[in-house]
């Protein structure tokens, strides 16, 4: 039995939420390893939607325990809204259920502040962040003055703490001619959640290694997706960390030979939300229909998401970089009534033809795409439970999807809902 690590394949929102809820079934620990409130996910369960941003995905099942790594950034007072969002649809949330790392770093109010006063600056070149101050607060994680869930038991030293991340912040609030923040303020912030919030804090790789040495199966849970890692995504339209499978070591302290089947969440077209290259996208009727059916609205900030054909160049990039195992395709069924399919199987730049993704910002403005035209299926796929279930051109799109990435199938998605799942190749055997 090996433990399992989703990541999202393209530009994040590919359904790993809905993924990770399915093979929650068969773990016994799911862990968020990155990212923070900037992820939405949306589970359908018996015809009830469950938005999820911070808590893992896991958290809908039954006698499983849900931790939240090391290397997200958590904003407590969002945190305790998503727990007593999720009390009153029936999921109770306990320590018996969920774990909070004690060396996860705060967001604080004033690193959305700074989100928000930093892309209203960029104006038509902003990044088109979620405005959840994810990226301030990674900043002071690598600046070695954030704040960690740890800081807060002692109230003096929690004051120091709160100075030393204050002298920094205020000198560039004083040179945007913007209010300064208090030490106060901040404490208090604090206090109003402090008890709350520290039932949750544990260690937490003491819980993994011992589970590892039981034999018991994790699951680690990426938010986002790679084409917007820090590193290697389409930078700087990109998060502020590393969505890559190796952050599920360096977010969790669980050693990176432990990570077991890399599992690459695809969605079977194209979306990404905020500004950024997008060689695909289809500012037509087309993308707009692809909207419409596949409702790629953001499950955070509600913002229209834009939409493409599949993109096999960019996708095989995030692959290749992250050495996916095998994928989850999701949203085929979005794809039913459509005449024609396209995918995309190269790139033009400067005249040439090229098959990778250029890392230069400059030629990525001017990749043109190059199409192959898939015949549609035009039948509908919505539901289907089994791989006869569908109609010979969906399998061959599918079929041509593994070929051109050079990997397989091991999940296939039809609809919102966690009953319709066809699974070709079980990821927890490895
Ligand atoms: P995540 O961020 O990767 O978890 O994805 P989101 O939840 O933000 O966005 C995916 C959306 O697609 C959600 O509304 C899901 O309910 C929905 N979804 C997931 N899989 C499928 C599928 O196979 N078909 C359809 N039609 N919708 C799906
Ligand atoms: P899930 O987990 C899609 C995008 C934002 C913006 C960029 C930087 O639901 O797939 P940030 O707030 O992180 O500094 O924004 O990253 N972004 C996402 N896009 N899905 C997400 O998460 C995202 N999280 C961040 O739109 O372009
Ligand atoms: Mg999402």
């Amino acid at each position: 039995m090996s433990n399992v690590t989703v990541v999202g394949a393209q530009w994040g929102d590919e359904g790993k939420g809905k993924i990770v809820d399915w093979l929650a079934n068969e773990a016994d620990i799911v862990v968020r390893f990155q990212g923070g409130n900037n992820a939405g996910h949306t589970i359908v369960v018996n015809k009830k939607k469950i938005a999820l941003s911070l808590i893992p995905s896991g958290i809908i099942r039954k006698n499983k325990l849900s931790i939240i790594g090391n290397g997200v950034v958590v904003n407590p007072l969002a945190l305790l809204d998503e727990i007593s969002r999720l009390n009153k649809v029936g999921v109770k949330i306990t320590r018996k259920n969920l774990r909070i790392s004690e060396n996860s770093s705060i967001i604080f109010s004033f690193h959305k502040k700074i989100d928000e006063i930093r892309e209203k600056r960029k104006g038509p070149n902003k990044i088109g962040t979620t405005g959840r101050g994810i990226g301030p607060a990674y900043e002071d994680r690598v600046g070695r003055r954030a704040i960690r869930f740890a800081d807060l038991a002692n109230d003096n030293f929690l004051k120091e703490k709160i100075k030393n991340t204050l002298d920094y912040h205020n000198i560039i609030l004083a040179g945007l001619k913007s209010q300064l923040i208090t030490e106060k303020e901040i404490f208090d912030e604090v206090s109003s959640y402090k008890k709350s919030i520290l039932r949750y804090v544990d260690r937490i790789f003491p819980i993994l290694k011992k589970a590892k040495n039981e034999g018991k199966k994790i699951l680690f849970e990426g938010a986002q997706g790679i084409l917007l890692d820090v590193d290697h995504g389409t930078y700087p339209f990109v998060t502020s960390s590393n969505t890559l499978p190796s952050a599920a070591a360096s977010g969790t302290g669980m050693p990176l030979k432990n990570l077991g089947y890399i599992l690459g969440i695809v969605k079977a077209y194209t979306t990404r939300v905020g500004s950024g290259p997008f060689p695909s996208e289809l500012k037509n009727k087309i993308g707009e229909k692809l909207g419409r059916i596949g409702n790629e609205f953001g499950t955070v900030t509600g913002r229209q998401r834009r939409c493409g054909w599949f993109d096999a160049i960019i996708t095989k990039h995030s692959i290749d970089i992250s050495g996916i195992d095998g994928i989850a395709l999701t949203k085929l069924d979005v794809l039913d009534s459509f005449e024609e399919i396209k995918i995309c199987v190269g790139y033009r730049v400067n005249g040439k033809v090229i098959n990778y993704f250029p890392l230069s910002e400059i030629d990525q403005k001017k990749i043109k795409p190059i199409y192959e035209i898939h015949q549609g299926w035009r039948e509908n796929t919505q539901g289907a439970k089994t791989w006869s279930d569908l109609p010979a051109l969906a399998i061959k799109y599918v079929r041509r999807i593994e070929e051109l990435l050079q990997t397989q199938v091991s999940l296939l998605s039809t609809s919102p809902k966690r009953e319709d799942t066809i699974l070709v190749k079980n990821p927890f055997l490895g």
